[in-house]
């Protein structure tokens, strides 16, 4: 690869929502298997799927169809539990994202608390990697969440972007410029102490293409905006588009480097 070409950047397309949509009505359609066929065929690196506690997307069956029939990468979001990290363990995806689950929240608010939970998420994350899973955590871009990583032994952090993008999304100018600095910051930080640096949560088009700029960020997962701008345009065209905002933030990132 030559000095002046971008790195590469993978997108993980979440199909969650598709097994919302589907759920609402029970049955089998949508399919969100199917989803992620068109996704990876529209050229997506991988699927992200979240097999919540209480099932309200994503089921055991679906998670255990998308290790079967997709070929492409499976990044498992999981709850650090003994139920679900007996899931991964029997499921063996190619990724594990431990994110912080509560039953009223309407998606994954916050990040994990990485800092205050170092004994109980360091022998999760261990086992996962033993069974030759890479392990993210889903953290703010805090340094304190970003040291804590480092000591519990996961490779990876997903930085959760849904502070900015909320805040864009208000017209909160300062309160989005703060969380920008944040995450970039963040993004730095984390790769300076040897991690691997994904990000994810409330992107659409234009904050994707932001994020790519950073040139640490080597992944981001995307899920509810791609599958509610597919209901118009389908999922060829979405994820098409999605990877080419990608592509020009990181072609802006390399000329600015
Ligand atoms: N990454 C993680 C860890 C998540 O929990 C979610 C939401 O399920 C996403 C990415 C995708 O967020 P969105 O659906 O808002 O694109």
């Amino acid at each position: 690869m030559s000095a002046s070409a971008p790195r590469p950047i993978r997108l993980g397309v979440n199909v969650d929502h598709v097994a919302t949509l589907r759920n609402a009505r029970g049955g089998r359609l949508p399919d969100p298997v199917r989803a992620a066929r068109a996704a990876i065929a529209a050229g997506a690196d991988g699927i992200t799927a979240h097999l919540r506690e209480d099932r309200r997307h994503i089921t055991d069956e679906d998670v255990r169809r998308l290790r079967k029939e997709i070929a492409a990468p499976l990044n498992f979001e999981m709850a650090a539990t003994e139920e679900m990290l007996a899931i991964a363990l029997e499921l063996k995806p190619h990724a594990a994202c431990l994110v912080p689950e509560r039953r009223t929240e309407r998606t994954t608010e916050g990040g994990l608390d990485a800092a205050g939970q170092c004994n109980a998420l360091a022998p999760v994350v261990a086992r996962l990697k033993g069974a030759g899973i890479r392990v993210s955590l889903f953290i703010a871009a805090d340094p304190r969440q970003i040291e804590a990583t480092t000591r519990i032994g996961a490779p990876a952090i997903e930085i959760h972007t849904g502070a900015w993008c909320e805040a864009l999304t208000q017209a909160h100018a300062a309160e989005a410029a703060t969380e920008w600095e944040r995450i970039r910051a963040g993004a730095q930080a984390a790769h300076a102490a040897g991690l691997e640096v994904h990000a994810g949560h409330g992107l659409d088009y234009e904050t994707a293409e932001a994020v790519a700029r950073l040139p640490e960020v080597v992944e981001l997962n995307i899920g509810h905006f791609l599958v509610s701008e597919a209901l118009f345009s389908g999922f060829d065209s979405v994820v098409r588009q999605m990877r080419a905002a990608i592509a020009r933030g990181r072609v802006r990132a390399e000329r600015a480097a």
